[in-house]
């Protein structure tokens, strides 16, 4: 076996949980990988913080930059924008590959942070930034390059699923849903991500540039949260056979000047109103679910857990598998592609079927 360093950055509600699987079936995953991985070390902010957790108490540190010198792997747990970026960069210009779970950065910063792992043949990992422990980055890339996605449409944040199912189904208080969500380690640190819709639109413009192989800048996606939902809106919806989810929609609209191909994309996250016979109004808790509308493959639908500690885990261990694979063939990784070059349309919702 090639013997692997692997650094992990944060051990929060999905940093302690990939230490864990990692230190509980390290054996099975070398055998997988081909490679033996070794836990270097995790980095924390507070190494006298309260934790639910009995990881080795040696392995926590708060030098990240030494832990990520000299590993093979860097897992970076830690969320937000800095010092994640900086710690990215830096794990990918000493020769790391990484694996992240952080939509807020690759949302904001993935250009730079892709360019930068392309300069040195290193290669970025992020099947956890979307949509918790369900496959879909791979699919996006990998399984439909050779189709034309039309149309993504789904639920892809799990707090708000959370929250607007338990007002469905219990009639529950917003803050009360929302505290427990936080205690069940689904919201961001900050849980205005969450609710204001902006983790939604992250994702939701992870997911249009892989599907439409055109950089989508944040600022391009609409964005409406769900604070302004209230119980009485619930009912009022329900009444009518239709229930309210926060629904993200990544569109190729056609006849659109100035694209050459007369072809543009629309990225669009609101809450909507949906008929209680489609299968959206069918995923409850914090499950997501993500339909995909492609040219020659027809309709997929994956579904599954879109928050949680462990669920996500499982996303981000898939990832540091595939990373030591390509370290054992000294392969080269699959690079992004936007080379579509899309024009970006700034539109409500108004244009939406739900
Ligand atoms: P948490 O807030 O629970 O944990 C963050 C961890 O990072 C903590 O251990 C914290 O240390 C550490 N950390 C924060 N800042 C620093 C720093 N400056 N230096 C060193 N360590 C630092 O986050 P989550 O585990 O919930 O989320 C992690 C990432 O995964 C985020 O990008 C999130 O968006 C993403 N994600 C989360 C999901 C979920 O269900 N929770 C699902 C999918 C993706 P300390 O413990 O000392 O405070
Ligand atoms: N806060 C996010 C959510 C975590 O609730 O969906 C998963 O990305």
């Amino acid at each position: 076996y090639r013997h692997l360093r692997v650094a992990l950055l944060g051990a929060g509600a999905v940093g302690s949980q990939v230490a864990a699987l990692l230190l509980k079936h390290g054996e099975e995953l070398a055998d997988r990988a081909g490679a033996s991985l070794e836990l270097a070390g995790i980095a924390v902010r507070d190494l006298d913080a309260p934790r639910d957790t009995d990881l080795p108490r040696e392995l926590f540190t708060t030098d990240a930059d030494s832990l990520i010198v000299g590993a093979d792997i860097v897992i970076e747990l830690m969320g937000g924008i800095e010092p994640a970026r900086t710690r990215v960069l830096q794990a990918i210009n000493s020769g790391a590959d990484v694996v992240t779970a952080n939509k807020a950065l690759l949302a904001t910063h993935g250009p730079e942070i892709f360019d930068a792992a392309d300069q040195v043949g290193a290669q970025v990992y992020y099947e956890a930034a979307a949509a918790g422990a369900i496959p879909i980055i791979r699919p996006l890339r990998d399984s439909l390059a050779g189709d034309r996605v039309q149309r993504i449409m789904g639920i892809v944040n799990g707090t708000t699923n959370y929250i607007l199912d338990r007002m469905d189904t219990e009639g529950a208080d917003f803050a009360d849903v929302l505290a427990q969500a936080q205690a069940l380690g689904y919201a961001e640190a900050d849980p205005t991500a969450d609710v204001e819709g902006y983790d939604a639109a992250q994702k939701a413009a992870i997911l249009a540039s892989l599907a439409f192989h055109t950089a989508v800048p944040l600022e391009s996606v609409h964005r409406e949260g769900i604070t302004e939902i209230t119980t009485s809106m619930m009912d009022a919806a329900r009444h009518a056979g239709y229930v309210i989810k926060l629904l993200a929609v990544c569109e190729r609209l056609t006849g659109h000047e100035p694209s050459a191909s007369g072809e543009a994309i629309s990225v669009r996250v609101y809450p909507a109103l949906v008929p209680r016979t489609h299968p959206l109004a069918s995923v409850h808790g914090a499950n997501n679910a993500v339909f995909v509308e492609a040219e020659a493959a027809g309709s997929l639908m994956f579904y599954g857990a879109g928050a949680g500690g462990v669920q996500t885990a499982s996303a981000v261990l898939g990832d540091v598998v595939s990373a030591a694979r390509r370290h054992v063939a000294g392969g080269v990784g699959v690079g992004e592609s936007t080379r579509a070059n899309l024009p970006v349309l700034e539109i409500g919702h108004a244009v939406t079927r739900y």
